[in-house]
């Protein structure tokens, strides 16, 4: 069941040792140096059970080696009775316990069995854990399968480079404005990469505290710091064999920076208040929607780190400048928000498209989803017409500059309109006055730009 090593230099006592443990179906290898020993913790073993004394060497030194190396995820040392300081010793070392010789054989069994017992045990709640945490990220960040939507010829760019990359092992940093798509980007990059059936862990470096951060990603050990009542499972062993999304990374605290630059040169890392080595495959997606090379030339961001994860650029396009997605994705939106309960659906009016078009989109992809959300609540006859999207265009957002007179004139006059209203808490009688005009005129802009009672 479990793979034991035992070091002492006394043969009669390995012996009764590996006949008492095999007879619980343990496999034990036995060594009789501390050179002997290393040599067989070649192959890392579930338990070391080693003497202190031993003619050659301190057990001492073997424990701290095994420990370090993880080498052992179990430790029991044996000492000579009444040595109550070196079991302490061993111990502070990273062994999980100790016997006092002379032993009964059949005591040392059921101790060692307790001590198997909880490997087992420990294995199986870091599992359950990873299980967890990778099933509350999907629900956190479920997007039902969608995928990249657009025909434009910047999105077809795109999603060609995503094509191209996703079955490499390459680091790549998304960059562009805020609701682009990044995040959809990288799901895309995992989908289509050998990594698809492994787990896809997200997180987000700029809503944590820079304290937190460090054992998010990496972990923390049982009493690394106050709040640390229990071994915390970091995000980068979540991600073992999958995928890794570091969304703005160009917040990333320095210390932690320095930390991540390792785990893409050596695929390891040690947990906070730990001092094992732990290794992981990971394949390192990170995004940001501030430009790095900027923050990188001020000294704010590493530049090797930031040659690490850049080793494949992609840049999301701004919707303002694929309007011509514009259709294809409202329809995508329409369709996602505007199923009545009475199965009917949501249309959209002729004209409302042409009214999506003529704006700037500060927000991007996530803006458009949201106006047409919001639309499909507000309309009323299943029909959205441009009004019913028209009043997500805020009085602070500037309006669109076209060649077209009229509608600049329209829009502006709309923007100060609302801004007014606004301002006067919905007083519309104030509103009127500031605007200079009369209230009856007020009521009749109010109606003509679509602004509900
Ligand atoms: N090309 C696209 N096709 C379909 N849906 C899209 C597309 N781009 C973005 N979306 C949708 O827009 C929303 C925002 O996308 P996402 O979260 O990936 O953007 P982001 O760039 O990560 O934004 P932020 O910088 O604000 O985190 C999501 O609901 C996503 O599904
Ligand atoms: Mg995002």
């Amino acid at each position: 069941m479990a793979r034991i090593l035992v070091v002492d230099d006394d043969p009669r006592l390995r012996d009764s040792l590996r006949r008492a443990l095999a007879r619980l179906d343990h496999e034990v290898v036995e060594a009789g140096s501390i050179e002997e020993a290393l040599e067989r913790l070649s192959t890392p073993v579930d338990l070391l059970v080693t003497d202190i004394r031993l003619a050659t060497g301190t057990g001492l030194d073997l424990i701290a080696k095994a420990r370090r190396d993880s080498l052992a995820v179990k430790i029991v040392a044996m000492t000579g009775f009444g040595s109550i300081n070196v079991a302490v010793d061993a111990m502070r070392l990273g062994a999980d316990d100790f016997i006092e010789k002379p032993f009964r054989l059949d005591a040392v069994s059921a101790r060692l069995t307790k001590v198997l017992t909880a490997v087992r045990l420990e294995g199986e709640v870091a599992r359950l854990q990873r299980a967890n945490e990778c099933l509350r990220d999907e629900l956190e960040t479920d997007t039902g399968g969608a995928s990249l939507i657009g025909d434009s010829a910047p999105m077809r760019q795109v999603r060609a480079l995503i094509g191209r990359v996703a079955p490499s092992d390459a680091s790549v940093l998304i960059q562009g404005e805020s609701g682009t798509g990044k995040e959809l980007a990288a799901r895309e990059l995992h989908r289509l990469s050998a990594r698809a059936t492994r787990p896809f862990v997200a997180c987000d470096c700029n809503t944590l505290p820079e304290g937190v951060i460090e054992s998010e990603l990496f972990g923390h050990e049982k009493g690394a710091f106050t709040s640390a009542d229990r071994r915390r499972i970091g995000r980068f062993e979540l991600a073992d064999t999958g995928t890794i999304f570091l969304d703005e990374i160009g917040e990333l605290a320095p210390g932690v920076q320095v930390k991540l630059l390792r785990v893409l040169q050596e695929r390891a890392f040690v947990r906070v208040g730990g001092g094992e080595t732990i290794r992981v495959d990971v394949r390192v997606v990170a995004a940001t929607n501030r430009d790095l090379d900027v923050a990188t030339q001020q000294g704010r961001f590493r530049t090797d780190l930031f040659y690490r994860l850049n080793v494949v650029p992609i840049v999301m396009p701004a919707l303002r400048d694929r309007l011509d997605d514009i259709p294809l994705l409202a329809d995508l939106f329409v369709k996602r928000y505007g199923r009545r309960p009475n199965g009917q659906q949501v249309r959209l009016a002729s004209g409302t498209i042409a009214a999506l078009q003529a704006y700037p989109w500060p927000g991007n992809v996530r803006q458009l989803e949201n106006v047409i959300h919001r639309g499909c609540v507000l309309c009323q006859d299943d029909e959205m017409v441009p009004e019913d999207v028209a009043l997500e265009l805020r009085p602070d957002t500037a309006a669109p500059m076209s060649g077209d007179l009229r509608g600049t004139l329209a829009a502006l006059e709309r923007d100060l309109i609302a801004r007014a209203v606004r301002d006067h808490h919905g007083n519309l009688a104030a509103a009127g006055r500031a605007l200079g005009i009369e209230r009856n005129l007020l009521y009749y802009k109010l109606r003509k730009y679509g602004f509900r009672p």
